[in-house]
């Protein structure tokens, strides 16, 4: 048999869709690089904004007319988020899916598989349990193929409740794994060839797992063990709320070599009136704070954020304190997005939406100042030298591609230099998605 994973949405379904194809290989199944060629097609998705979800569905209406040519068994499965929120939608706009599983469900993909067929079923099968524990004792598989940079998914769900978010209601309550657990994982990872791993939650900052003795540890204690461990060269995390950014974070960036010194802290408006409404629990002034603190441990750690234009009751001025902060900040690099009503969430009933004309004006303005002030970062390292990661081939022979501690790409001619490797890189030039360079002897 053979299967063909797709994912969507951020690296927390990455990971998943890693853990699904290890449990289906470890049970027999093959990758394969195609719908056409697959026995089962797993959609991990994600429905944090509106076109997330409508993606979906136009690549289920591709599946159903390879499902209807084929004359083998041909399962469609519907995983992650979307799943979770919209299993009764998907039954009824798409009644040829015939598994769907929630992001805490994943690890019973094989069994599933295995009871459909053997079942001859004819009914959707839905899972959509919220037991982050349970997901985790029995994660298992063939752990194999992995690239030298891996994810590492430390903790499950949301608390926060952002009044603009599904991820509570798609993931579920907080859930940290224990250190033991993570620790174990590492090893493996680092046994098949990885050296580079970034730490996953949504708010991994509140991250609160069982210690080796028993007590709690927190972001930066797990920080501090997974260093101490031989033959892993990098280290990052993400995502932060700056709401749980505390000294403790800032001192692991002071000292752990390892660590890399970039940070993503969503700000997502730059608007005290705005954060409010968006249930952030920080103000622009905190978050400056935050900024400065962190950067008085650690003075060449540059940051990465989110925003959303267009919240409800967004003004103009409210936009402009946004604008205010972004130079204030100055970012390394961004990510910006229409805000998008989700159901079941608090912002989707506030009865004063902004029109997408506005919306789209403004995340203009945005992102070319963004682009501007990333455009000056990359520019900055030309003549400077980055230390780079090599992780794979470039197009060109000869070629490899690495990443700088900033997670730039960076494009070297592959001279004495292999994957896994860390080099000296002196920055020649800047193109659109990368930098290229010479490693420095
Ligand atoms: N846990 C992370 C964010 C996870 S979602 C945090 O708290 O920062 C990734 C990004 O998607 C968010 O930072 C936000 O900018 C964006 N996003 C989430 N919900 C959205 C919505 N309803 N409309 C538009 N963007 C949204
Ligand atoms: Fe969503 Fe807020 Fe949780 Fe991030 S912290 S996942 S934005 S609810
Ligand atoms: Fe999307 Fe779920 Fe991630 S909604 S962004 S896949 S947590």
């Amino acid at each position: 048999m053979r299967f063909f994973i797709k994912s969507y949405g951020c690296q927390m379904n990455s990971y998943d869709s890693q853990r699904m194809s290890d449990m289906l290989a470890g049970v027999g199944y093959e990758l394969v690089p195609s719908p056409e060629d697959a026995n089962v097609v797993v959609l991990n998705t994600c429905s944090i904004r509106d076109k997330a979800d409508e993606k979906v569905f136009s690549d289920l209406g591709r599946l159903k007319s390879i499902k209807d040519k084929s004359s083998e068994d041909f399962l469609i499965v519907v995983a992650g988020c979307m799943a979770q929120l919209r299993s009764q939608d998907i039954i009824k706009r798409a009644p040829y899916v015939d598994i769907i599983l929630g992001p805490q469900n994943i690890q019973q993909i094989a069994a599933i598989v295995d009871d459909f067929i053997k079942n001859k079923a004819l009914d959707t099968v839905v899972s959509t349990s919220m037991d982050a524990n349970s997901k985790f004792n029995q994660l298992f598989g063939k752990f194999s193929n992995r690239s030298v940079s891996e994810f590492l998914t430390i903790q499950e769900g949301c608390d926060n409740f952002c009044t603009y978010c599904v991820v509570p209601y798609t993931r579920g309550r907080e859930f940290s794994r224990s250190v033991a657990d993570i620790i174990n994982e590492t090893k493996n990872l680092i046994s098949l060839g990885v050296r580079e791993i970034t730490l996953l939650g949504q708010n991994v900052n509140s991250y609160n797992g069982e210690d080796l003795g028993g007590k709690s540890c927190n972001l930066s204690g797990l920080l501090f063990r997974l260093a101490d461990i031989d033959g892993l060269k990098r280290l990052r995390y993400t995502t932060s709320n700056p709401k749980d950014v505390d000294c403790s974070i800032a001192e692991a960036h002071r000292d752990i070599d390892i660590l890399m010194p970039s940070l993503h802290l969503p700000v997502q408006s730059g608007s005290d009136a705005i954060l409010r409404k968006m249930n952030r629990k920080y103000t622009q002034g905190e978050y400056l704070r935050c900024i400065d603190m962190l950067r008085s441990y650690r003075p060449d750690i540059a940051f990465s954020s989110d925003f959303i234009v267009g919240f409800p009751g967004e003004t103009d001025e409210d936009f402009e304190e946004t604008l205010e902060l972004v130079k204030k900040v100055n970012y390394a690099q961004a990510y910006s997005f229409k805000y998008s009503p989700r159901p079941g969430t608090a912002a989707a009933k506030m009865n004063d939406q902004i029109s997408d004309d506005v919306k789209s004006e403004r995340l203009q303005i945005l992102q070319d100042l963004l682009n501007d002030q990333q455009s000056q970062f990359n520019e900055n390292f030309i003549g400077r030298c980055l230390k780079v990661l090599f992780v794979k081939n470039g197009k060109h022979e000869n070629q490899l591609v690495g990443r700088s501690e900033y997670s730039h790409a960076v494009s070297v001619s592959a001279d004495n230099v292999s994957i896994g490797d860390i080099a000296s890189v002196r920055i020649t030039s800047v193109a659109s998605h990368s930098l290229i360079g010479t490693i420095e002897r």
